[in-house]
């Protein structure tokens, strides 16, 4: 079993949300859930942002877009999360939404005929089916000081995944309130839970 280690904080090793998927990945380390692990690191290799020549080559029919250099990058994610079994991602709460890293790669890395298509009944099905995600979101604040409709992350993560890329096993760990003065993380205590 492979995981893919996703890291989409600008703060470095001081991340919580880089704290928080770490201890996932070593967890699931330890129970040797997954043996290897690949990790992609957002900041330190910055996704190319979608441009009008890279859209056109999106929207082609992709058996004719084999080898294309246009699209290195989005094959070259697709087949990380392809050969991974289970994707570990961390991301930092930022206005409310997934980290700006963190949006592109996933706008890089959905793709129709690549990552989705529709069947003969005309539904859609994401090709991705049978992997575990475990989604680590860091915030400064606490989601309970906000109204529940206020949450945009794990339900963003859910819906993308769910419907472009078929994956439905998806867990969230939070670390919250990390803006307190005096705040100490315990990852541990908020991967317990993992099995
Ligand atoms: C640009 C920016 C926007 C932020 N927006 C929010 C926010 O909307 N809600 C919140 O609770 N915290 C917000 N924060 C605080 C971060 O979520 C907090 O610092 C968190 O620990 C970031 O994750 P990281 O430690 O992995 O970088 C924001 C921080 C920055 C830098």
């Amino acid at each position: 079993m492979r995981a893919l280690h996703i890291i989409s904080s600008p703060r470095g090793k001081q991340s919580y949300s880089r704290g928080l998927s770490s201890a996932i990945v070593e967890r699931l380390l330890e129970r040797n859930i997954v043996k290897t692990v690949v990790e992609r690191n957002l900041i330190e290799n910055v996704t190319p942002h979608l441009d009008e020549v890279l859209v056109k080559e999106f929207y082609k029919i992709p058996e004719k877009t084999d080898s294309n250099p246009i699209l290195s990058y989005a094959d070259s994610i697709f087949c990380e999360i392809k050969e991974a079994d289970v994707i570990v991602i961390g991301t930092p709460m930022h206005n409310l939404g997934v980290s700006a890293p963190l949006k592109a790669w996933i706008d890089q890395l959905v793709r129709f005929g690549i990552t989705y298509g529709y069947g003969n009944d005309g539904k859609r099905y994401g090709y991705l089916k049978g992997k575990k995600v475990y989604l680590a979101i860091a915030s400064g604040g606490r989601s309970a000081d906000w109204p529940e409709n206020f949450e945009f992350i794990a339900s963003y993560i859910k819906a993308v995944f769910n419907a472009y890329l078929g994956i439905t096993d998806i867990y969230t760990f939070r670390i919250e309130g990390t803006a307190s003065n005096n705040f100490e993380a315990n990852y541990e205590e908020i991967i317990k839970s993992l099995k």
